[in-house]
């Protein structure tokens, strides 16, 4: 019996020293230390013996036994450090290599376009004054002179809600009686505000519009405020905006809601003025609506028009931003085609 014990305690120990990798370790486990290895199996034994023999073999095969184990746990540790070292050396860093370029964000090209409109009306002295997209009948057309039924309205196709009397409003200018309203102190404060936002139209979706588009509104109120003014700041908005010798002209026009009304063409930018495709060869382009407030709208903005004049103005940043870019599609404002918009 102390023979076979002796003999598998050098059996194992010789097979212990060619095991390699952790593999082949599990399966010395196994083999010598797992339920049917020659070691267990002479310890079950025991309960054969006579009692003389007993404690003696028992002693020793709990010696070998614990020899094994030992070296096992030697065994693995020296693998662990092989193998992580092996890992360490093969799957090295090498630190010369150039690094890979990370993509990098940018803002939306209608975005990066009314950042700068907001930037050139701020040294202006325009302050940004936000209003409601969901708004009242009474806002988006009665309290700016254009009354239930008037021809007017054809000019705005509407989306109505479930609810009579409430829209998405068709252009930013119901702002400028919720601004007078909320800014005005009871019609005696001057007032000189942008109102950027989402406006909607119940239009067919084409090239160049959008049933969901931005506006900026802007608004001046004051006392002796006059058409000049109006022309004045404009052209600087123009000059600051496009080119410093761009050149304007208003032609007249009409909204119910100011008067004198007037359209507002820049010069083009794209040929200078010479003629090409984007301003359809008559060298302007037409970028905005404008006009003195009408007296009815200052009324309804809590002010006495025989004090206070104003003028107000009307413009689509997209199509602003279409023209600077030449891009031919508002569409792909929304289409979110990473292609489009990693030109800009
Ligand atoms: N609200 C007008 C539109 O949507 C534009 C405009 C605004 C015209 C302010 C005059 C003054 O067409």
């Amino acid at each position: 019996m102390l023979d076979r014990l002796n003999s598998i305690e050098t059996d194992a120990l010789s097979a212990l020293k060619a095991v390699a990798d952790s593999a082949a370790l599990e399966q010395w486990r196994i083999a010598h230390l797992g339920r049917n290895a020659p070691l267990m199996n002479l310890l079950g034994e025991l309960g054969k013996l006579s009692k003389e023999e007993r404690p003696v073999i028992g002693k020793r095969g709990n010696e070998v036994k614990r020899a094994l184990e030992d070296a096992l746990a030697a065994k693995t540790e020296s693998l662990r450090r092989i193998e992580m070292e092996r890992a360490m050396t093969q799957g090295a860093v090498d630190v010369t290599l150039p690094g890979r370029p990370l993509a990098t964000g940018r803002l939306h090209p209608a975005t990066q376009g009314l950042r700068k409109m907001y930037a050139v009306f701020a040294e202006m002295g325009f302050q940004v004054y936000r209003s409601r997209e969901v708004e009242s009948d009474e806002y988006n057309f009665e309290l700016l002179n254009i009354p239930a039924h008037h021809p007017a309205r054809d000019m705005w196709d509407t989306f109505h809600t479930t609810t009579p009397g409430v829209l998405l409003r068709t252009h930013t200018s119901p702002g400028q009686i919720r601004a007078m309203h909320d800014l005005g102190g009871n019609g005696t404060q001057p007032i000189r505000v942008i109102l950027p936002g989402l406006c909607y139209r119940y239009e067919q979706v084409t090239a160049s519009k959008d049933i969901q588009f931005w506006q900026i509104e802007g608004l001046a109120v004051g006392r002796g405020i006059r058409m000049t003014d109006l022309k004045g700041s404009l052209t600087d908005f123009a000059r600051r905006m496009f080119h410093p010798n761009v050149r304007t002209r208003f032609r007249a026009d009409h909204f119910p809601f100011t008067e004198p009304s007037a359209e507002m063409d820049v010069e083009c930018f794209v040929c200078d003025g010479q003629g090409c495709a984007v301003c359809k060869h008559s060298g302007w382009l037409e970028i905005l609506g404008c006009g003195m407030v009408h007296p009815t709208v200052l009324k309804n903005g809590g002010y006495d028009p025989s004090v206070y004049s104003g003028f107000a103005f009307g413009m689509g940043p997209q199509r602003i931003t279409m023209l600077m870019h030449k891009i031919d599609d508002i569409r792909y404002f929304l289409a979110n085609d990473i292609r489009f918009l990693e030109q800009f």
